[in-house]
């Protein structure tokens, strides 16, 4: 490991608050790659991974899975490494934020900014939220609510530990505005004017959450979680702590996606000047894969499950739709078609036939052994050999997308070669010179198609190497057309098999055994209709508010659903209601109704339904409730 330049990479440390799902895998796959892109470039890399354990969302999802926080989030860790083997992650570390190791680091990383005043103890003031046990600024309310649930909230102090941050404003400007800090630059403008121009403290304890690293010298307050869960990209390089794998610091990029940006470029900041410590070389704020135009997030449901995906379509697949799908800087879009398409396009139709047909003309032509012909130049050559080239440079902006644009173009131009040169025409007329210099051709263009591959897929590229009798290489800096001597091709196995888009859209949308389980369950209790008191408070956790049914439509195959897409206040929701056979989609259109608003969305019949409408039930039919004259959609029912 002596002389190699080093390199640092983070992804964020993901909450273990439930199912993992495509947008986790995203920035892990992402950095993966880059990882590996790093170290086929001869620097000696530590990437690290981990999850972020501590907090009250935490606590409470716990105590409603009936757990101790500690055997959930063990549950779900243990998950989420399953998930990293079978996406073939290469991680050098992963850490907790409950490894005691972190835990007694964050401790004296506390305690030492108590000690020189960076930290210091005050009232805070604020306005609180009883039911989320939250503090908000009046600029976070919404509507002066809640931002959470939506919510009065009250007029509350509490005692709190505080962090100077007001104190780092000038050096943080400095280092946003004058530096490559962040990335893409278009974030800075955000962070400038949203967050530094009004940068006061911010409290780093709380005395509500118990789930959390408590203050040593006061332990009735916990750390603030991102204190806690920020400082993991020193501690688990052993910082308070021997120090063991301190060399690698500072970070070279913190990989976050981009709602977590100011942490990562104010507060994580501002924290390491005040500990004496270098800041990390750059943060890239990536955007982030949508589906059906929203973040995928847990609490909203809409998410596409990774293992399943990987188990199905392999990880080849899923990994290069992820890294293709996100362009530099913006959001990408998951649907199950876009993403079957997808390889079918690109793995299936472009790369695989340029393989299997090279191979299979290497063995036709030339018995499978191909020796370099003498004059190596030309076009093809050309490319292949700026190939490196452009992939270096995509992977040094940390745009992978970019990066495999540039190799499918070469591989969309290989294709064309072959379809230009015409081999088969070449042997009919027994031009075997000729017929020589284009195999070798193609086959040493894959060898550099394959090797920048390599970091990317690395299965699919190590499948290619097999296919042309080498292994792959160790370094890819220094790949050059022509460096090899002579092919000695294998069969030339199928790569990717082909997918009947049709056929497996249905499978996709069908319940997975654990969604059916759940609906079952759900069946259940309505059966049972167990009739139970209730308190007011219970009542009030039902977010109930009008909404206007603004478009509807059948569900097909449904004869039950109408889907219908409904205008609350300012937001458009859509419902999947089980009323086709008591209304029509047309009657619906423009009628008020009756919104079960904070319900955890569902998917059904492929549809994510955000809420559940009201209805009394009128024999076999049912009747819509709705307020006894038009209000403003979005109101209030209560
Ligand atoms: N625990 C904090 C981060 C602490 S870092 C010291 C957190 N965790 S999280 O589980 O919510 O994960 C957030 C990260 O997961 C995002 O920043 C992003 O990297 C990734 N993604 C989660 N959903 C995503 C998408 N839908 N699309 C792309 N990436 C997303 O925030």
């Amino acid at each position: 490991m002596k002389n190699k330049p080093k390199f640092y990479i983070t992804t964020p440390l993901y909450y273990p608050s439930g199912k993992w799902h495509l947008g986790h895998s995203y920035t892990t796959v992402c950095c993966d790659a880059i990882a590996r892109y790093k170290r086929l470039t001869g620097y000696d890399v530590f990437y690290l991974t981990g999850t972020d354990e501590h907090g009250q969302k935490i606590e409470e999802r716990a105590a409603a899975a009936g757990k101790t926080p500690k055997q959930f989030v063990d549950e779900l860790v243990d998950n989420i490494k399953d998930l990293w083997k079978l996406l073939d992650i290469k991680y050098d570390k992963f850490i907790r934020t409950t490894d005691d190791y972190h835990v007694s680091s964050v401790q004296k990383i506390f305690t030492r900014l108590y000690e020189q005043g960076d930290i210091y103890k005050a009232t805070y003031k604020g306005k609180y939220c009883t039911p989320c046990e939250s503090f908000w600024t009046p600029s976070q309310l919404v509507d002066g609510k809640c931002p959470d649930c939506g919510r009065d909230v009250i007029d509350a102090e509490e005692e709190s530990y505080f962090f100077r941050l007001s104190k780092y404003k000038e050096p943080l400007r400095k280092l946003l505005t004058e530096t490559d800090f962040l990335e893409p630059r278009s974030r800075v403008n955000e962070m400038v004017n949203n967050f530094l121009e009004d940068l006061s403290d911010i409290a780093v304890s709380r005395t509500s959450v118990k789930w959390g690293i408590p203050v040593p010298f006061d332990p009735k307050h916990t750390i603030y979680v991102w204190i806690d869960a920020l400082s993991n990209y020193i501690t688990a390089l052993g910082y308070n702590n021997g120090e063991e794998n301190m060399k690698y610091w500072p970070a070279d990029i913190h990989m976050v996606g981009k709602e977590i940006v100011r942490f990562h470029t104010i507060i994580w900041p501002a924290i390491l000047m005040a500990l004496g410590l270098e800041v990390p070389k750059k943060v890239y704020g990536h955007g982030w894969m949508l589906f059906g135009g929203d973040k995928m997030s847990k609490s909203k449901g809409n998410v596409a499950d990774p293992f399943v995906l990987a188990e199905r379509y392999g990880i080849d697949a899923l990994r290069y739709f992820l890294l293709r799908e996100i362009p530099f800087g913006s959001d990408g879009t998951y649907t199950d078609e876009a993403f079957l398409n997808r390889i079918n396009a690109d793995l299936v139709n472009d790369l695989g036939n340029l393989v299997k047909r090279t191979v299979s003309m290497a063995n036709q032509y030339f018995g499978g052994k191909v020796d370099r012909p003498k004059d190596i130049s030309g076009d093809h050559a050309d490319m292949a050999n700026a190939l490196f080239g452009k992939v270096d440079k995509a992977i040094n902006k940390f745009s992978c997308s970019e990066a495999l644009e540039a190799i499918f173009e070469f591989v969309s131009a290989s294709n064309k070669y072959i379809d230009s040169t015409a081999p088969w025409v070449l042997n009919k007329n027994g031009e075997k010179d000729k017929l020589q210099v284009v195999i070798y051709n193609l086959l040493e263009g894959i060898r550099i198609i394959a090797g920048c591959l390599l970091p990317f897929i690395p299965d699919g590229a190590q499948r290619i190497f097999r296919d042309l009798g080498l292994s792959a290489p160790d370094r890819l800096d220094g790949i050059k057309f022509g460096d090899t001597k002579r092919f000695e091709v294998g069969e030339g196995e199928v790569l990717y098999k082909r997918l009947d888009v049709k056929k497996e859209l249905e499978e996709l949308s069908k319940p997975s055994e654990e969604e059916h389980k759940e609906a079952k369950k759900e069946e259940e209790k309505v059966a049972e209709k167990e009739i139970k008191e209730i308190s007011i408070d219970e009542f009030f956790q039902t977010q109930l508010k009008v909404a206007e049914v603004v478009a509807c439509e059948k569900v097909e195959k449904a004869d039950k659903l109408l889907k219908l897409t409904l205008k609350v206040g300012d937001e458009t929701r859509t419902v999947v209601s089980g009323i086709a056979k008591s209304y029509t989609p047309e009657e619906m259109v423009g009628k008020q109704v009756v919104l079960v608003a904070n319900l955890r969305p569902a998917k059904l019949r492929g549809i994510v339904s955000e809420g559940m409408v009201l209805c009394a039930v009128d024999g076999d039919k049912v009747v819509l409730v709705s307020p006894e004259r038009k209000v403003d959609a979005g109101s209030e029912v209560c």
